[in-house]
């Protein structure tokens, strides 16, 4: 399909896999080529106000203007070499105004894509002999998915570590994917942690937020990497408050975020 005046989408959606009712994996072909980008970077995606909304949101307060384009930015979860799609992870919104509509999205929908990748949430300027901490809340895993993916293959030494906080083990979108290239790759080690046992009580493995493992010590033992800014950098994503606890965490063993004397070795990405 190519795009017309009258279309104002640019972009095609060829895969729909859905992890749960709440969580989508979109993979999205441009009309054109697709920009290039680094990975953990984001892309911008849009649908029009008057697009359906899925039956689980709940009503708009102000309804959108329907000949709008609704914007939004979402880190891609695809490699960089990927050229033919770019993949997203999306949690549903129920309130939201763009989510819902995304969600309503079925293989071969239109969408808008923006042109091009923007964000300096990257690994450029992490020297190649450091670890590299990746700890995340929900979707916030999507920009680790494209490192791990597109850098994994190639890199046999550095240490790679992802701490995955989610409410329930349902919620844990890529974990196959993760722990079989955990089984393959003995430098990169992947820890999730549910924070809702209560209500799912057949999961094995790591309860509690993120903070709470960090402070037990979870992820050292667990990886052997040291939580020590000589050795390791970390990137903090997804729910605001987590980054903001995680970072005053960090900041008493020494790692330091951009704005301060010392070189940034925290990295964060705040979803909202
Ligand atoms: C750089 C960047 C990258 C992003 N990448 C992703 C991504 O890969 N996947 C993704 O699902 N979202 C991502 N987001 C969030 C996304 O841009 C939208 O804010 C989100 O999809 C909600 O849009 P909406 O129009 O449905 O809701 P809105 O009407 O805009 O409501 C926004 C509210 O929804 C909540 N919210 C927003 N995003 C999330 C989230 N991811 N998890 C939990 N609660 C949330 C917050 O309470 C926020 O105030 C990213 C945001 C930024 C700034
Ligand atoms: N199964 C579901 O019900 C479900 C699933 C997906 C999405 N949603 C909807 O989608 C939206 C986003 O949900 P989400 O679960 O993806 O995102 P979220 O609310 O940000 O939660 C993701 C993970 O982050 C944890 N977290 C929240 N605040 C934290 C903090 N201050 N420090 C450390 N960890 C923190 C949560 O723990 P806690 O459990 O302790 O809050 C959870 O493990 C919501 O509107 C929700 O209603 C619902």
């Amino acid at each position: 399909m190519s795009a017309n005046n009258s279309d104002p989408y640019n972009a095609t959606v060829i895969g729909r896999e859905e992890i749960n009712p709440q969580l989508v994996i979109l993979r999205v072909r441009p009309d054109t080529e697709l920009f290039e980008f680094r990975p953990g970077q984001f892309g911008v995606l849009g649908l029009l106000g008057s697009a359906p909304r899925v039956e689980e949101s709940t009503p708009e307060d102000v309804p959108s203007a329907p000949d709008k384009i609704i914007r939004r930015a979402y880190s891609i979860a695809s490699a960089s070499v990927e050229r033919r799609y770019v993949e997203f992870y999306l949690t549903l919104i129920t309130s939201g105004q763009l989510t819902p509509r995304l969600f309503a999205l079925q293989h071969g929908s239109r969408v808008f894509l923006g042109p091009k990748a923007s964000g300096v949430f990257t690994l450029d300027r992490v020297a190649p002999e450091k670890a590299v901490v990746l700890i995340a809340t929900g979707t916030g895993l999507a920009p680790y998915v494209s490192m791990l993916r597109t850098l994994l293959v190639g890199d046999e030494r550095r240490r790679f570590v992802v701490l995955h906080g989610a409410r329930f083990s349902w919620d844990l979108g890529y974990r196959g994917e993760l722990e079989s290239l955990a089984r393959l790759r003995p430098n990169f080690t992947y820890i999730p942690s549910i924070t809702r046992p209560d209500q799912d009580p057949h999961f094995i493995g790591y309860t509690g937020r993120i903070q709470a493992l960090l402070e037990q010590g979870v992820l050292e033992r667990e990886s052997g990497v040291a939580l020590d800014p000589a050795k390791a950098e970390v990137f903090l994503c997804g729910n605001p408050d987590m980054v903001k606890l995680a970072t005053l965490l960090l900041k008493d063993k020494g790692f330091a975020t951009k704005g301060g004397t010392a070189p940034a070795t925290i990295h964060v990405e705040e979803y909202w």
